[in-house]
């Protein structure tokens, strides 16, 4: 399996922050927010990641993270040259992928607890797509996922009326036939190509599982969830938990 950190986008929500520098790289606790997506990779047992990011930054997200080798990492980057929206990010991953499935991480999520019992689950699935939720109290900032007793039945992208608290988190697997879905989809009223679309097109052809997060979770990617992340990571002195 293979790894692919998406990285981009402009950061607003953190501005003035991220005026002069990538929002993944801000700190989180002791280290920059984007070391934690290649530690929760490199924890499940994945190291041969494709970092994608924008131009502008792309130097010193370089920088920070060299070659891989402070991780025990194989580095590859990817410039997304507009913020054109997450899936568009990922579709810069499909010479890398090679056929192989892919787990993508958002360069903003953080989780208390290593992200690697799910990924085994879905090495045990023969296709298709898995997606993690957790519980939030603010759904409005998220994709929301409705559930009957087993699987999911929609899931919609930042609703103004949530059905569900089931936030689907930045962290997504799926098989090779993601990059052909992500030529089918048409840019939201955003103007972004959403990845709550891809992971509706896996629903519909019945090919989306998911596991809940365990422990805490935040998008780091407003004031509050990101001083949130913070004090977590400082709390945790930046390490990942396991076996809850
Ligand atoms: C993005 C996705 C959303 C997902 C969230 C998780 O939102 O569009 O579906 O729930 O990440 O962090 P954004 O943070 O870009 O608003």
């Amino acid at each position: 399996m293979k790894g692919i950190i998406l990285a981009g986008g402009k950061g607003t929500r953190l501005a003035p922050l991220t005026e002069v520098t990538n929002k993944h790289l801000l700190p989180v606790g002791k280290e920059p927010m984007i070391w934690h997506s290649v530690k929760q990779l490199a924890s499940s047992g994945i190291t041969d990641i494709l970092i994608v990011t924008s131009t502008n930054h792309m130097g010193d997200v370089v920088n920070s993270l060299g070659s891989g080798k402070r991780f025990a990492c194989e580095f590859t980057y990817r410039v997304q040259e507009e913020a054109a929206g997450i899936a568009d990010a990922l579709s810069l991953g499909e010479q890398f992928a090679q056929g192989k499935k892919i787990v993508v991480l958002l360069g903003d999520n953080i989780f208390e607890y290593s992200i690697r019992q799910h990924v085994e689950a879905f090495a045990e699935q023969p296709e298709g797509a898995r997606v993690l939720l957790k519980e939030v109290g603010d759904p409005e900032r998220f994709a929301i996922a409705a559930l009957d007793e087993k699987q999911i039945i929609k899931i919609e992208e930042k609703p103004t009326e949530p059905k569900t608290n089931y936030a689907v988190v930045g962290c997504y697997m799926y098989d090779s036939q993601v990059f052909n879905l992500i030529r089918k989809v048409q840019p939201s009223e955003r103007g972004e190509l959403e990845i709550t679309a891809i992971n509706e097109l896996y629903l519909k052809q019945g090919q989306l599982q998911f596991s809940f997060v365990n422990g805490r979770w935040m998008d780091a990617g407003t004031f509050n969830s990101f001083n949130e992340a913070n004090n977590l990571m400082l709390l945790n002195d930046n390490k990942i938990l396991h076996d809850i």
